[in-house]
């Protein structure tokens, strides 16, 4: 059985990518730098910090695995200018504490890198989805740090190491924390339908369009992405797109159209940013052409979902508060 070690797998994509690598044949080793999880069915949980070259070498030298996920990082922009020395630490420096261990100890496992389509920055102002050949022209700190990173990446690449680097485009769905845009929304919906906000929703740029996608289509990319395991045949970066930019007025005007409490929007500028894409949509003619791989989950149901999800948490934290 394939042996599989994950980073990040007590994150939002993490938690919902282990079973699915678990159905999928693969013994999962899951690595967090917080709490072993409480529901996580990973066959092994391991708690280490990425940031702990000698402890994740350890861990990387007793489970040999035959294959590495590494979404652990920091991802949230508006942190990475807060604290952008925590941000390259972890984003580079794990990185290449990871790819040493790796090169040490599992030399010929096949590693797939979760970066971001955030890498391409300043480029989107091209206008058309950009696609992997696109210049990175990263606009804040969790950008730039995921450039560096794709960068040891490609050095390990050329030295032999097999893999990929995944650029996902925004993906969302139950379980992402509210420091994200349409969690954030969906939770204060819930929040004023229970009564516990008073009925205006905060909101930062609605100006902004994204190219969204539901984890879950994220995680089947990944899937696909781990089948080419042994093929050389494919390019070694792979956007994860939609190819469609909607507008975040537009995300939320659908989640709003779901609740039947009156809610007024205000802005707080507090949500802004110093830097902000305005619209970003990718191609990935790529990924489909070397998987098959294409988006499943209609974002209008992974909306509905959402909220029904912040409900139940909202009415189950009530409970038991
Ligand atoms: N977070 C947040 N909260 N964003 C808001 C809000 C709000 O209240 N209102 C408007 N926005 C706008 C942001 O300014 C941005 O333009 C857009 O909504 C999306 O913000 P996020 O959900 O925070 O995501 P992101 O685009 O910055 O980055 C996400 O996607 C990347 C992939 O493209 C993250 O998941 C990154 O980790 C990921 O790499």
């Amino acid at each position: 059985m394939p042996r599989l070690l994950l980073t990040g797998a007590n994150g939002f994509v993490g938690k919902i990518l282990t079973p699915r690598l678990q159905r999928h044949g693969f013994h999962v080793t899951a690595v967090s730098g917080t709490n072993i999880a409480d529901q996580s069915t990973a066959d092994v949980q391991v708690v280490c910090d990425i940031n702990d070259a000698h402890s994740l070498a350890a861990v990387v030298r007793e489970t040999a695995p035959t294959h590495v996920v590494h979404l652990a990082a920091v991802s949230h922009v508006p942190t990475s200018f807060i604290q952008p020395l925590q941000t390259w630490q972890t984003n580079v420096m794990g990185s290449l504490n990871l790819l040493e261990a790796i090169r040490t100890h599992a030399p010929n496992a096949f590693v797939l890198f979760s970066s971001s389509s955030e890498v391409y920055g300043g480029a989107f102002q091209l206008g058309e989805p950009v696609n992997e050949d696109t210049q990175c022209l990263p606009l804040n700190p969790y950008a730039a740090s995921k450039v560096a990173a794709e960068s040891a990446f490609r050095e390990y690449f050329r030295q032999g190491l097999d893999g990929v680097i995944a650029r996902p485009f925004n993906h969302i769905g139950a379980h992402q924390s509210h420091d994200f845009v349409t969690a954030s929304f969906a939770r204060q919906i819930a929040l004023i339908e229970a009564d516990k906000q008073a009925p205006i929703l905060k909101v930062g740029n609605l100006d902004a369009r994204r190219d969204f996608l539901d984890v879950q289509d994220v995680c089947s990319a990944y899937l696909a992405l781990l089948d080419l395991t042994g093929n050389t045949e494919y390019p070694r970066c792979l956007n994860i797109a939609s190819g469609h930019s909607r507008r975040i007025g537009e995300m939320l005007d659908a989640l709003l159209a779901q609740s039947i409490v009156q809610i007024d929007v205000q802005l707080d500028p507090a949500r802004l940013r110093p830097s902000d894409i305005p619209v970003a949509a990718g191609n990935s003619d790529a990924l489909r052409k070397a998987t098959n791989w294409q988006p499943a989950v209609p974002i209008e149901k992974t909306l509905s979902e959402l909220l029904d999800y912040w409900r139940k948490k909202i009415c189950h934290e009530a409970i038991i508060s």
